[in-house]
C-alpha cells in the first residue's frame, strides 16, 4: 500500500486495470476505490441505503476520543438528527444570515494581511475560525493568538496523525487497542494518550464560553444560544437535550475550522502560479465594483469568472482527496462485480475531478475558463456524496468566494523574492492526511493600491465601531 497520497496510486491503479472501480484487501478488510463520476454516483446516490455508513475507526474514536463526530459516525438515529440540526441553520437560504460575519472576518483578514503579510496562513486560520466560532457559539474571537482557534488547531493536528501507517494498523485490527501502549509496535497508543485530551477541548470549552455569557446575559446570537433557549422553553433542555447541542456545535467547529483554511491556501498558491488568472479576475472586479468601494454579495451574479475561479479552487488541489470513507452495509453487485458487505468504500475525488475525458488535457491546470460559458458539473463532488454530503457546504462556499473576491479586488499576490532579488519557486508539495494541506510556501502579498489599502482600514473601522 502507498502511504503517500494514496489517491493518485488508485487514480493509476484504476488506468492500469481499465476499470472504473479496484478492489483491494488488506489484513483480510476490504476496500473499493471508486474513481469515475459514475460509479459514485451510481453506488453512493442510487444505492445510498447501503453505502451511506462508517467504518469503525479506533485510531480516532477509541484513541484520540472523536468519536462524538460526524465524519465518524455510523448512519442512524443520532446522525441524522444531527444532520437536521446542520440543515436548520446552515441550508442555503439561512447561511445567508451569516455573511455579515463572514464579511467581518474576511476583513479583519485583509487588515492583518496588510500588517503581516508573512503570517498569511496563520492569518487564513484565524478567518475561517471566526467565522465557525462566530455562527456556532457566538464566540468574537481575539484579533491574534485567539485561545480558542489554536486549540481546534492542535486538535486537528492530533486527528491529522491518523493518516500514518502506525496509526492505521489499530483500524486494520481492532484488537491491538487492547494492547499496552509499553508494548513493541503500538508506539502510536502513547501518542493518543498524550493527545486525547483535544478531542474533549473542543467539545467543552467553546460551549462552556457560551453557557457562561448566557448566564451573564451577554451571549450574542448563535447556534449554540438559539437551540439552548428554544430547548429551554420547550423543557427539553435534560442532560441529554444539552448533550446534544454541545455534539451539534462541536461539529461545526472541527469540521469548518479547517476545510476552508485549506481551500483558500491553495487558492493563494494558484494566484502565485498562474498571474495571468489573478490579472484577469482583478480586471473583472475592477470593471464592475470600480475603486471606491469594496465588492459583496450583491456583486456575485456580475463577476462570472471570479465565480468561476471559486469554482476552480474547489477542483483544482480539492480539499479532500479522497473524501470520507463510506462501509457498505450489505453484499451488492455492480456492472457484475461482487462487493462484498463491511467493505470500506473510498469516493476517489480527486480521480473524478481531474477525469482527462470531462476536464481535458489540461486537467491538472488550473483553469476557471474550463467553467465559463461551459456545461461542465459543478464540481460540487468535492463535498462529497450522498446521505453523507457535507452539510456544511453552502456556508463552505461563501466564505471561499467572500474571501477570494476580497483578496483579489484589493492584493497583488506573487512570487516571493530572497535577499539577492532572486523569485523563490514556491513550495507544491501538500499532505497525505484526510484535509490535504499545502505544505508551507512563501509568497508575497502586497496591497494592490494606497486606495485599496485605505478602503480596507476605512471598512475595518467601521465595522469595528459599528
Ligand atoms: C472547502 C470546504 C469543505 C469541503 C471541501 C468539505 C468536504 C467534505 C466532504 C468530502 C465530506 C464527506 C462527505 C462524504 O462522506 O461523502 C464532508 C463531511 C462533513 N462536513 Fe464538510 N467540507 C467543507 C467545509 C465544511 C464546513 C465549513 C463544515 C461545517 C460548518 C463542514 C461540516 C461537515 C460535516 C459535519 C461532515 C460530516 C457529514 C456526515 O458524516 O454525515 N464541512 N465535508
Amino acid at each position: 500500500m502507498p502511504t503517500d497520497k494514496q489517491w493518485l496510486a488508485f487514480e493509476r491503479w484504476g488506468k492500469e486495470h481499465d476499470s472504473e472501480i479496484i478492489h483491494f484487501d488488506l489484513l483480510g478488510n476490504h476496500f473499493i476505490v471508486v474513481n469515475s463520476m459514475d460509479a459514485a454516483r451510481e453506488l453512493f446516490e442510487k444505492r445510498s441505503a447501503i453505502y451511506s455508513d462508517r467504518p469503525f475507526l479506533p485510531s480516532s474514536t477509541i484513541l484520540l476520543g472523536y468519536h462524538w463526530t460526524m465524519p465518524l459516525l455510523p448512519y442512524g438515529d443520532r446522525l441524522r438528527a444531527l444532520r437536521k440540526g446542520f440543515h436548520t441553520f446552515l441550508q442555503p437560504t439561512p447561511a445567508k444570515e451569516y455573511r455579515p460575519l463572514e464579511r467581518e472576518a474576511v476583513l479583519q483578514l485583509l487588515l492583518n494581511v496588510l500588517h503581516n503579510p508573512e503570517g498569511f496562513m496563520a492569518h487564513l486560520r484565524h478567518m475561517a475560525g471566526a467565522i465557525i466560532l462566530g455562527i456556532a457559539y457566538g464566540i468574537k474571537v481575539q484579533p491574534h493568538d485567539d485561545p480558542y482557534v489554536e486549540t481546534v488547531e492542535k486538535g486537528l493536528q492530533a486527528a491529522a496523525a491518523v493518516s500514518e501507517p502506525h496509526a492505521q494498523l489499530f483500524d486494520l485490527l481492532p484488537c491491538l487497542v487492547h494492547v499496552p501502549s509499553w508494548f513493541p509496535g503500538v508506539g502510536w497508543k502513547r501518542f493518543a494518550e498524550k493527545n486525547h485530551h483535544w478531542s474533549t477541548d473542543v467539545l467543552e470549552h467553546p460551549y462552556l464560553a457560551t453557557k457562561e455569557a448566557m448566564a451573564r446575559g451577554t451571549a450574542t446570537p448563535s447556534v449554540a444560544a438559539t437551540m439552548t433557549t428554544e430547548m429551554e422553553s420547550n423543557g427539553e433542555m435534560t442532560p441529554e437535550g444539552e448533550a446534544f447541542v454541545k455534539q451539534l456545535v462541536g461539529n461545526m467547529y472541527v469540521a469548518g475550522a479547517d476545510t476552508t483554511v485549506c481551500a483558500l491556501e491553495n487558492f493563494i498558491l494558484a494566484m502565485i502560479l498562474y498571474p495571468e488568472v489573478q490579472k484577469k479576475a482583478q480586471a473583472e472586479i475592477d470593471a464592475v465594483v470600480g475603486h471606491d468601494r469594496l465588492p459583496d454579495f450583491s456583486d456575485e451574479k456580475l463577476l462570472p469568472y471570479v465565480g468561476a475561479l471559486a469554482k476552480e479552487v474547489l477542483r483544482w488541489r480539492n480539499v479532500t482527496p479522497l473524501g470520507v470513507p463510506h462501509r457498505l452495509t450489505t453484499d451488492d453487485v455492480w456492472k457484475g462485480y461482487f462487493l462484498p458487505e463491511n467493505s470500506t468504500v473510498l469516493g476517489n475525488i480527486w480521480a473524478i475531478l481531474h477525469d482527462e475525458s470531462v476536464y481535458g488535457p489540461d486537467a491538472l491546470s488550473f483553469n476557471p475558463d474550463r467553467y465559463v460559458n461551459s456545461d461542465l458539473p459543478d464540481p460540487e463532488i468535492a463535498f462529497g456524496f450522498g446521505r453523507r454530503v457535507c452539510p456544511g457546504q453552502y456556508m463552505a462556499r461563501d466564505s471561499i468566494w467572500l474571501a477570494v473576491t476580497l483578496i483579489l479586488a484589493t492584493m497583488d499576490i506573487s512570487k516571493a523574492v530572497d535577499e539577492n532579488g532572486e523569485e523563490i519557486e514556491p513550495e507544491q508539495d501538500y499532505a497525505s492526511s484526510t484535509v490535504a494541506y499545502p505544505r508551507p510556501f512563501k509568497c508575497s502579498i502586497k496591497p494592490r493600491s494606497n486606495a485599496a489599502a485605505k478602503l480596507v482600514d476605512l471598512e475595518t473601522s467601521d465595522k469595528m465601531s459599528g
